[in-house]
């Protein structure tokens, strides 16, 4: 899809249907609809005094225009109360609205880019900010998953473009290079969806790594593979360990952005890379087995971050870590009570195979210190108890750092990615202490998503480090306003908005 801004007027635009977003209560509706009533006649008025039209969050109301317009269609779409209006209600919005228009067979659907809200109850915004989230709310809300079907009846019905005019140049000239990066995050997002969506005959290790090398042909930054001899004479032994089930090799990737720049910020990702979680010998039960081939989701977040930023050109020094293999259960299979050898010397007694994400992650975790990073962030979907806590709307988030938490808090609150802390008590050490090792798989029923962070603290480094569960937020069961059932695509705008904040670019 397209994303063009465009100097115009609700009268000149020349498209399929215009869309206009009006707010709920206050001066604003009278304004709004007064301001239509020039163009599109007396109807409007009809609509009001009906209660046909209110103005209610996501609220669709749709027009054939009359003459002298341009365009023959008018959607009106609901912002919801003045008191509640964010960003996100525009998001939802431009989602509901550009789903109603794609089934109306609408291909050019052009926003009249709304004006500023100047603090309503602490929130406001410029038009070009607010023109930014239409478009992501719209771009995001029409992504499919479709690849397999082989009649694509849908496809021919998609947006083709979506505008967002103003009458004024200035507007539309800075709102066009705005779009630009806006289109370039989406479409890393929907990479990262695709990735998590495709099934695990498709992406396995060896494949996801492909797809990863040949993102960073296509946009110039670095990807370097190992494969199984690397990581066995690297001494990943957490790797090698859920590697042992499979008849697929593992694959270990580092992606660089900014490659050899030292005078930049290294920042480090560290993406859970599992590309289908059986449970191993500790089997999951097989409902719902199949949602495991996005147990790769950390991985795809950061593929897709990296290709963002740089396309973004993000003056960071960003690396990208991701340990990769499936989670099986062959004759060579790792078992309960195995001790591992982990990167760095650390070991761990396995005492349940599912909870595998920790043991590669952990090798990667302590690789990263090599970087001497500023920061080093790792998602994952690492534990179903984190969705047990905090469902399908926030990661949980822990961390050495407050203030780093507070840079991704304040990046989630922005993107409406949002995470939410969950507190790495010394006290709950007990539960994953080891009478054979360092340290124990798992910690047994209670505060499951924190023993995991506290699994992954014994193999950090001297650096500040965040981890995101992210196993509500990147899988989900049914559709959010601008994300279809499946994967999310989450991670992506979290990191590139952390990273521009960090970058102050
Ligand atoms: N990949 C799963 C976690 C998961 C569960 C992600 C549901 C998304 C939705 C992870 O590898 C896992 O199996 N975790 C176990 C840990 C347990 C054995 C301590 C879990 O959450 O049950
Ligand atoms: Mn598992
Ligand atoms: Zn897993």
């Amino acid at each position: 899809m397209k994303l063009t801004a465009l100097q115009s007027t609700q009268r000149q635009v020349k498209a399929d249907a215009i869309v206009v977003c009006i707010q709920q209560d206050g001066d604003r509706f009278q304004q709004e609809i007064k301001q239509l009533r020039k163009h599109f006649g007396k109807r409007i008025d009809q609509a009001v005094t009906l209660e046909d039209f209110k103005g209610k969050e996501s609220e669709i109301l749709s027009f054939y225009t009359e003459r002298k317009l341009a365009a023959p269609r008018l959607f009106l779409v609901g912002l919801g109360e003045q008191k509640k209006l964010s960003l996100e209600q525009y998001r939802r919005s431009a989602a509901a609205v550009t789903k109603q228009a794609t089934a109306a067979r609408v291909k050019r659907l052009a926003f009249s880019l709304p004006a500023p809200v100047e603090s309503k109850n602490g929130f406001s915004a410029s038009s070009i900010e607010i023109g930014e989230v239409l478009a992501e709310g719209a771009y995001l809300a029409t992504y499919k998953y479709d690849k397999y079907f082989t009649e694509k009846k849908d496809h021919k019905q998609n947006i083709v473009e979506l505008i967002l005019f103003d009458p004024t140049e200035s507007t539309t000239k800075s709102l066009k290079k705005k779009l630009n990066k806006v289109h370039i995050v989406c479409e890393a997002t929907c990479f990262a969806r695709d990735l998590e969506n495709a099934p695990a005959n498709e992406i396995y290790p060896e494949s996801l790594a492909e797809a990863a090398r040949k993102s960073a042909e296509q946009y110039g930054y670095r990807a370097v593979i190992w494969d199984k001899k690397r990581i066995e004479q690297t001494g990943f032994g957490g790797l090698l360990a859920v590697n042992s089930g499979s008849a697929k090799p593992p694959r270990f990737i580092i992606l660089e952005h900014n490659a050899g720049r030292k005078d930049l910020d290294t920042i480090v990702l560290v993406g859970k890379g599992i590309t289908f979680d059986s449970g191993g010998i500790s089997i999951k039960p097989a409902n719902g087995m199949s949602e495991m081939k996005m147990d790769m989701s950390g991985a795809a977040a950061v593929i897709g971050t990296l290709e963002a930023a740089t396309r973004l050109n993000i003056p960071i020094h960003l690396i990208g870590l991701i340990p990769s293999t499936e989670n099986l259960l062959g004759s060579a299979a790792m078992k309960p009570g195995d001790i591992i050898t982990h990167y760095g010397g650390k070991t761990s007694e396995v005492d349940n195979t599912d909870a595998e994400g920790r043991l590669i992650l952990a090798d990667a975790l302590a690789y990263a210190a090599t970087y001497k990073p500023k920061a080093v962030i790792d998602l994952a979907t690492l534990t179903g108890a984190c969705v047990v806590a905090l469902g399908h709307l926030a990661s949980g988030m822990m961390g050495n750092d407050e203030n780093l938490m507070a840079k991704l808090k304040t990046a989630g609150e922005k993107t409406y990615e949002r995470v939410w802390q969950l507190p790495l008590y010394e006290e709950f050490e007990k539960q994953i202490k080891s009478d054979v090792a360092d340290v124990k798989n798992v910690g047994g029923r209670w505060a499951g998503a924190i023993t995991a962070g506290l699994f992954l603290k014994h193999f950090i480094g001297d650096y500040k480090w965040v981890h995101l569960d992210i196993a509500g937020t990147a899988i989900l069961e049914e559709a959010l306003p601008y994300a279809p059932k499946g994967g999310s695509g989450v991670g992506v705008r979290l990191l590139i908005e952390f990273l521009k904040n960090w970058t102050g670019k």
